[in-house]
């Protein structure tokens, strides 16, 4: 039998355990023992809960239990969970987590703790939720020299701007209407700034470049300026738009990494990825495109992907999982020496302004907006668009990358 310990009784946290048990039988075949929850961390208590029994408050006891091998830390923030990460790692616990802020910012110290104290610390739910992304990203694309890796990397955002592009709805009310239905969040800031898919792209940055990108410096762009014009405009086009965690190589080997709201040609397979949904195509030298689409976020999506490590932690001993990074630091090239087309929406009456300032742009036109236009410009220089953006002042109303 192989005893784990649950810290965090939370979303998540109920879910491991009941995919622990919903799945006991066959997940004992496939490790060849019996995985049980012996203890559950959590500062409440939980009466007439089947595993009330199992609730401990002080973390010592699973840290200084001999039996406990795997710990899994549900619990969040980077404050308590990355202490008692450490520590669990430096008696030689494996850790399983789906903590994406602790992995983005102590990825590296955890890993080399592990590696040092021959245990794992696994992190496949730290993104996409329930898709298998780490795990085929370390394990399977490992003759590859990954090329990029765009994704829709959060699940709240992506819901919010389907529905706009759907029901033509204004962000606003369907942000408000997405937080009654417990889809966002009360405080839904870490989704609609962008922060959210800005570690989850970090993470994935990391693997591809086996070194450390610090998520702070990452240029990140969240979905609020987004109007219900711009897709009216989009579609037009023959466009949708989407929220995208982009990392890419580029001349030289410089690594470009960023997230913002992309228009996404209709055709594209990341323009079917709807409502809930994750999607991420990564493209190697070798093998061209691959994609990874199911669902980011949620209970059992989540709390799956969090087993499946546990599985891999029990299986793999005291070896080392493939896959990681150091702590020698990436530099992100500068947002304004990469190249992409830009979209922009216009007042009607400047287009002549506009069409002159980017010359080979093409106009896009709609009867449902009488007043403004949009606007599909060449490649050019991030730097460059920007600098004639300000030149063109109140003409310009709004604006966003388009994806190559
Ligand atoms: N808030 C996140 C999302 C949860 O909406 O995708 C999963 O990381």
């Amino acid at each position: 039998m192989v005893n784990v310990a649950v810290l965090g009784y939370g979303t998540v946290g109920s879910g491991v355990v009941e995919v622990l048990e919903g799945n006991r039988d066959l997940i004992a075949a496939r490790v060849g023992k019996d995985i049980h929850v012996k203890y559950i961390l959590d500062l409440r208590d939980f009466p007439g809960d089947p595993f009330a029994d199992r609730v401990v408050h002080d973390v010592n006891v699973i840290l200084e239990d001999p039996e406990i091998s795997v710990v899994c830390e549900v619990m969040g923030g980077v404050g308590a969970a990355y202490q008692f990460t450490k520590s669990a790692l430096e008696k030689g616990k494996s850790v399983c987590t789906s903590n994406k802020e602790l992995v983005a910012l102590h990825g590296a110290e955890l890993l080399a703790i592990a590696k040092a104290h021959q245990c794992n610390y696994l992190f496949e739910a730290s993104v996409g939720g329930g898709i298998p992304l780490i795990r085929p990203f370390v394990r399977s694309l490992t003759a590859e020299r990954i090329l990029s890796i765009v994704g829709i990397l959060n699940g709240t955002t992506n819901y919010i701007l389907t529905r706009m592009e759907e029901e033509g709805a204004k962000l606003r009310d369907v942000l408000a209407q997405a937080q009654e239905l417990g889809y966002a969040e009360r405080d839904p800031e870490a989704d609609v700034e962008g922060h959210d898919a800005c570690r989850k792209i970090s993470i994935l940055s990391n693997l591809m470049t086996g070194h450390y990108i610090d998520a702070e410096e990452v240029p990140t762009k969240g979905i609020m300026e987004i109007s219900a014009k711009d897709f009216i405009f989009a579609e037009e086009a023959g466009y949708t738009i989407r929220l995208l965690g982009i990392s890419r190589l580029e001349k030289d080997d410089r690594l470009s990494v960023l997230v913002a709201p992309h228009l996404v040609s209709v055709g594209s397979p990341l323009a079917a990825v709807k409502d809930v949904f994750n999607g991420v195509l990564i493209t190697g030298n070798m093998v061209g495109d691959t994609m990874y689409y199911g669902r980011g976020a949620g209970k059992l999506p989540t709390a799956s992907a969090v087993v499946s490590d546990v599985i891999d932690a029990v299986l793999t001993g005291t070896e080392s999982v493939p896959g990681g990074w150091d702590e020698t630091k990436v530099e992100i090239m500068p947002i304004e020496e990469t190249e992409s087309r830009f979209f922009l929406r216009v007042n009607k009456d400047d287009i002549r302004k506009v069409l002159d300032a980017f010359p080979g742009g093409e106009a896009v036109l709609s009867d449902e907006v009488v007043n403004q236009a949009g606007f599909m410009t060449p490649v050019l220089k991030t730097g460059d668009f920007n600098r004639t953006v300000e030149a063109l002042g109140e003409a310009v109303l709004g604006k966003m990358r388009v994806l190559n």
